[in-house]
């Protein structure tokens, strides 16, 4: 089961955290995984280090030209996880044009931009995988994070939209949205007690998630076992969006 022997994978923001943990499993399950991440090619040399059977990508997915760079190092690809995204907290009417432009342009144009860059090869092979990965925040509002919770929802409807247009090619395309998840962008904010308290009283289960409760459901998506699986959303988030 779960058997990704002979596939390639693409991993966008798998330097740390949910990524991190998705192209370990993926790898695990025998995918060749390329580890992207925007920093520096250092922290992808590192990261792959950790994980057998895995290359560095290094692309910074706000800038146009490295989507190219990407393929470049890539090639085509069998399965394509879009993970990697860029999140600002402040009120609705406090965003600079900048930062507007910063969360759209990597969490949503970028996995636009990813797809129609991936999708001829996948077209050519009959198969593929793509998955999204979104948030609770696509559902839900919070006061701070209007912006990013805009390009997620944005996102999952182009999933859906290209679920139907994507099938009769073999290929997949599914969103994954995580709740609360333990990982190094909220680190700072879970180390305060009266902080994590709250989140947690907003959570049906009752705890914040790690990257090991999201990136399963993934490797199914990503699997021939989850052939029959297009246009789906998962919520994995202890109940919160309810
Ligand atoms: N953690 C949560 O509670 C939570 C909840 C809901 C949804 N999510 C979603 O889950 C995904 C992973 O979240 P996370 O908490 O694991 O994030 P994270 O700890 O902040 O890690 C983000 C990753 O994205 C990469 N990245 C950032 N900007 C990039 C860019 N411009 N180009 C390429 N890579 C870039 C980073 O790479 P470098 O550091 O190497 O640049 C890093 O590997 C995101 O889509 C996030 O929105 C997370």
């Amino acid at each position: 089961m779960f058997d990704l022997t002979g596939k390639t994978a693409l991993v966008t923001g798998a330097t740390q955290g949910i990524g991190f943990e998705i192209a370990r499993l993926l790898a695990e399950h025998g995918a060749k995984v390329f580890i992207n991440g925007a920093s520096s090619q250092q922290k992808c040399e590192v990261t792959c280090k950790k994980i057998p059977n895995s290359k560095p990508a290094w692309a910074n997915l706000l800038i146009e030209e490295d989507i190219d760079k990407l393929y470049e190092q890539t090639k085509d690809v069998d399965i394509l996880v879009l993970n990697a995204s860029i999140q600002y907290k402040k009120e609705w009417n406090e965003f600079t044009n900048e930062e507007y432009d910063i969360q759209m342009n990597c969490n949503l144009k970028s996995s636009y931009l990813l797809i129609k860059k991936y999708v001829d090869g996948m077209k050519a092979k009959g198969w593929g995988r793509i998955v999204t990965i979104g948030s609770v925040n696509q559902y839900n509002q919070h006061s701070q994070l209007s912006l990013y919770g805009i390009s997620k929802a944005a996102q999952k409807k182009m999933t859906e939209n290209f679920a139907p247009l994507l099938a009769p090619y073999g290929i997949t395309i599914n969103n994954v949205a995580p709740g609360a998840v333990s990982t190094p962008r909220n680190a700072e904010a879970l180390a305060d007690p009266d902080f994590k308290k709250a989140l947690e009283s907003k959570i049906p289960c009752g705890f914040i998630g790690d990257p090991e409760d999201i990136a399963p459901s993934v490797l199914l998506l990503c699997s021939n076992e989850g052939r029959y699986i297009t246009g789906a959303e998962i919520k994995i988030d202890g109940g919160m969006s309810l």
